[in-house]
């Protein structure tokens, strides 16, 4: 039994204490920023208002705070947002924590200073000297995951025998892992991902969803290569996998159908998705400023045009 501190308790952190539980863990979660989860998660019931389920009574939640951090746990897992990985860093600074680090969360950041694209990994290690880090990703909805339906995923890490490791605490019959070194070529995947789920939703039919399937996961693996990692990891559970499952359905390709009706992207968010984050649009003015200056617009069409779209609200 490990003790496990799960940082984040949305959809994806909540989700992912049931397979370290089902695999007989001692499992603290807790919630830095949404009053509505510590209130959740603090409750009796534990009620999950994303994942409609009332987690396991075993789950325990605790306050945020730095001291917790401090704690002897075995495995930090961060489910943060991609907007609160600052955030965490910052607090991990103070600490040079040795205890191994699993992200969950997806996405890049571009850092303006060195006008480069960083991983969230090479973000956190950036911030907090060297911690022993990891990466989960992969085709995972977190109420599926809840429900306990069959879910593949990949962790890595460039030393192989930590994500084994951790692979063998949170592993169940439901929850099955994969094992991968190249740490970036998995965090860019799962990243862009997010932005080409949005182009193929866009198409209006299969056929035509399906072309810009096979054209995006040209652009997937020019881009993956670009940025440091292996071709070969587009074709695996993070490039792939993900893309189909975000295609297939989710925030990003609803709003991608949006914009293939014609809607600007300002216009679809207020009429048909106040609420939601589009984790992909997040992502396009993110890195808009590097991409657009530094890639080859030749080999990456649909990426580019699709990033002129978002900023111009075409
Ligand atoms: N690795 C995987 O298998 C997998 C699967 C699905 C989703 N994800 C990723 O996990 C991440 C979380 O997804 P989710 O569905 O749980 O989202 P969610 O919206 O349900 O939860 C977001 C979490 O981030 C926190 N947060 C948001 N803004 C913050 C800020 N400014 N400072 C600090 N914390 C902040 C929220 O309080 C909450 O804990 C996303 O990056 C998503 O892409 C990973």
């Amino acid at each position: 039994m490990k003790k496990i501190l799960i940082i984040g308790g949305g959809a994806m952190g909540s989700a992912f204490s049931i397979p370290c539980l089902d695999n007989n863990n001692n499992v603290t979660i807790t919630e830095p920023h949404s009053k509505l989860f510590i209130k959740k998660l603090s409750s009796r019931d534990k009620f999950h208002p994303s994942l409609k389920i009332n987690l396991p009574k075993k789950l325990k939640y605790r306050q945020f705070s730095v001291n917790l951090l401090k704690e002897n746990f075995d495995l930090i897992v961060i489910a943060l947002s991609l907007s609160g990985i600052d955030f965490i860093g910052q607090e991990l600074k103070k600490l040079k924590i040795k205890t191994p680090i699993l992200v969950l969360t997806k996405g890049l950041k571009y850092e303006k200073k060195n006008k480069r694209v960083l991983t969230i990994s090479e973000q956190l290690n950036r911030n907090s000297g060297k911690m022993n880090i990891s990466v989960l990703k992969g085709p995972c909805l977190a109420k599926e995951l809840a429900r306990k339906n069959q879910t593949s995923v990949i962790i890595a890490n460039k030393n192989i025998k930590v994500a084994k490791w951790i692979g063998k605490q949170i592993s169940t019959k439901y929850y099955l892992i994969e094992y991968s070194e190249d740490i970036i070529g998995i965090e860019v995947c799962s990243a862009i991902k997010n932005i080409y789920s949005m182009i193929i939703g866009s198409g209006q039919s299969l056929n035509t969803s399906s072309s810009l399937f096979h054209r995006s996961l040209l652009e997937m693996k020019y881009l993956t290569k670009y940025f440091g990692g292996k071709e070969s990891t587009t074709l695996g559970l993070a490039g792939v996998g993900d893309l189909y499952v975000s295609a297939a359905g989710g925030r990003n390709s609803k709003m991608g159908s949006y914009l293939g009706k014609g809607y600007t992207f300002k216009t679809a968010k207020k009429k048909f998705m106040p609420n939601d984050t589009v984790e992909g649009e997040q992502l396009v003015r993110e890195i808009a400023p590097f991409v657009l200056k530094k890639i080859n617009k030749k080999k990456t069409p649909l990426m580019i045009n699709f990033i002129n779209a978002i900023l111009k609200n075409k």
